[in-house]
């Protein structure tokens, strides 16, 4: 099936969707961006992920290229051109074209907007659920402002190849004192050995995951423990669970990190049954618009 990319107001065929050489996006990574999962043909968690944009947005005083209103039609256009039922939508807005210069161009220039779709094999994303994925630790290199969904992801992309090369599904990225900050493209979480779910508190260190504040509600909805603090890397060999989340993994569990095995080597029950309700929930709040 042939692609179709919305750029700057026109939809095009994936190989005549260009943007200009002297784009800020290229040039300095100036951009900011968000993947939208789609599932069951409905774009999923909406109303979450355009108000995290608007706060990557705000940050980077970038403004928006076409109303906030305007922005889910764009989205549901590129979705039903590409019929793509499972996968994601994905959005980047860059500052947009001026001559190369580091400060903002000093007259005011129109935002790039792309919008592009792609299809998740669904039936591989379960095969490596009821597996669980491994991942690589190694220092996490991002700049200090990991809370803006930025498209200048440098260190995230060197981490994950990283990871690739040693055969592992993901990076797992540590601050200077041993404690995990995030995956390369994902929040993470343990059950540790008290049976207490955790993950990182929201800071300037992570990205606010759209996938981890509907975790946090269901969690504490099933009556789930839950705690929000630092997990060190030494921890990990106690804990009884691990998993990532993202709008395109959704609860993905954790079999082994380094050399570590987790738990039984498999998925947890709290885990799995987050990873079923997490589904099972989509489209039911927020979801849709
Ligand atoms: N990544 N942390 C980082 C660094 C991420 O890039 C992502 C998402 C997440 C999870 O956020 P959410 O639950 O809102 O998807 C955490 C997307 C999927 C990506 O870059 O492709």
């Amino acid at each position: 099936m042939s692609r179709i990319i919305y750029v700057n107001g026109r939809y095009l065929p994936h190989r005549a969707a260009v943007i200009h050489v002297e784009d800020r996006g290229l040039q300095f990574a100036d951009g900011v961006y968000e993947v939208f999962p789609v599932f069951g043909g409905r774009i999923q968690n909406l109303s979450q992920h355009l108000a995290r944009l608007s706060n990557s947005l705000a940050a980077l005083r970038i403004a928006w290229p076409v109303t906030r209103a305007v922005l889910p039609l764009l989205l549901e256009q590129i979705r039903q051109r590409n019929r793509i039922a499972d996968g994601l939508i994905y959005l980047q807005i860059t500052r947009g074209v001026a001559p190369r210069d580091h400060a903002f161009p000093r007259n005011p220039v129109s935002p790039t907007l792309i919008i592009s779709g792609r299809h998740i094999d669904m039936g591989r994303r379960a095969e490596q659920a009821a597996r669980g994925v491994h991942l690589v630790s190694m220092l996490d290199q991002r700049w200090s402002r990991r809370d803006i969904k930025s498209v200048s992801l440098l260190a995230n992309m060197l981490a994950k190849q990283t990871a690739v090369e040693s055969g592992a599904f993901e990076a797992l990225m540590l601050d200077q004192d041993g404690y995990i900050t995030e995956g390369a493209a994902s929040t993470f979480w343990i059950v540790d050995r008290d049976g207490t779910l955790v993950t990182r508190p929201l800071s300037e260190d992570i990205l606010p995951g759209v996938t981890r504040q509907r975790v946090l509600n269901l969690a504490r909805e099933k009556g789930i423990r839950v705690t929000e603090r630092k997990i060190h890397l030494d921890e990990l060999a106690q804990a009884r669970e691990a998993f990532l989340t993202s709008a395109t993994l959704f609860v993905m569990p954790v079999s082994q990190i380094d050399a570590v095995v987790i738990g039984n080597g498999g998925p947890g029950v709290v885990t799995d049954t987050l990873r079923t309700h997490y589904i099972e929930n989509l489209g039911s709040v927020g979801g849709g618009g």
